[in-house]
């Protein structure tokens, strides 16, 4: 049984860029569901006493357990979203990182053109990550509940997520302006 991570902030600590409506629609709907859908779904099966990137990483091969592997994505993106948002202001990535954004994107204001550009260019729901794989930084977006530990993509620094209920209580459809909102105010490396 996996119980739910607690926010690292309080639901009304990232207005005006994320509203505490969002965040509880957002935590307290979309998330729980998750986790609770994948709490059913996994009882009294082989995957009910492993880690939760174990069952990711396993469902993926089996296209019997789809719905696992989507609800294990999604528990585990979303946990993995919640530490990539930061209620005092945007923080820069520590040194170390700083210069691999600069060897890999040549200034960090061009890393956040190319993350936007990667994230608006997400067709439908889905993930946009920057990975590190052999020492080089890389930004990838995933769709639905994949994510760089299934797909193999390296590991996850910070992530956005771009599906809709992200955003569109607080943006409607422009999620430029979200991702806008997360570049310059939310995110937490
Ligand atoms: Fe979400």
């Amino acid at each position: 049984m996996f119980e739910m991570k607690e926010l690292p902030f309080e639901f009304s600590a990232l207005e005006p860029y994320m509203s505490s409506k969002t965040l509880h629609f957002h935590y307290g709907k979309h998330y729980k569901a998750y986790l609770d859908k994948l709490n059913e779904l996994i009882q009294d099966t082989d995957y009910a006493d492993i880690p939760l990137e174990k069952i990711i990483k396993e469902s993926y091969f089996r296209p019997t357990d789809k719905a696992i592997y989507n609800n294990a994505g999604q528990v585990w993106n979303h946990q993995f979203f919640w530490n990539s948002l930061s209620d005092s202001g945007a923080i820069l990535p520590p040194t170390k990182f700083l210069k691999q954004i600069e060897d890999a994107f040549g200034s960090y204001d061009n890393f956040k053109k190319d993350f936007k550009a990667k994230a608006l260019a997400q067709f439908g729901s889905g993930w946009c990550w920057v990975v590190q794989k052999e020492g080089k930084l890389n930004i990838v977006t995933t769709s639905n509940a994949d994510s760089p530990i299934s797909l193999n993509l390296g590991q996850p620094l910070v992530c956005l997520d771009v599906w809709e209920h992200a955003y569109y209580l607080d943006y409607q459809n422009r999620r430029a302006d979200f991702i806008d909102a997360f570049l310059n105010h939310l995110i937490k490396w």
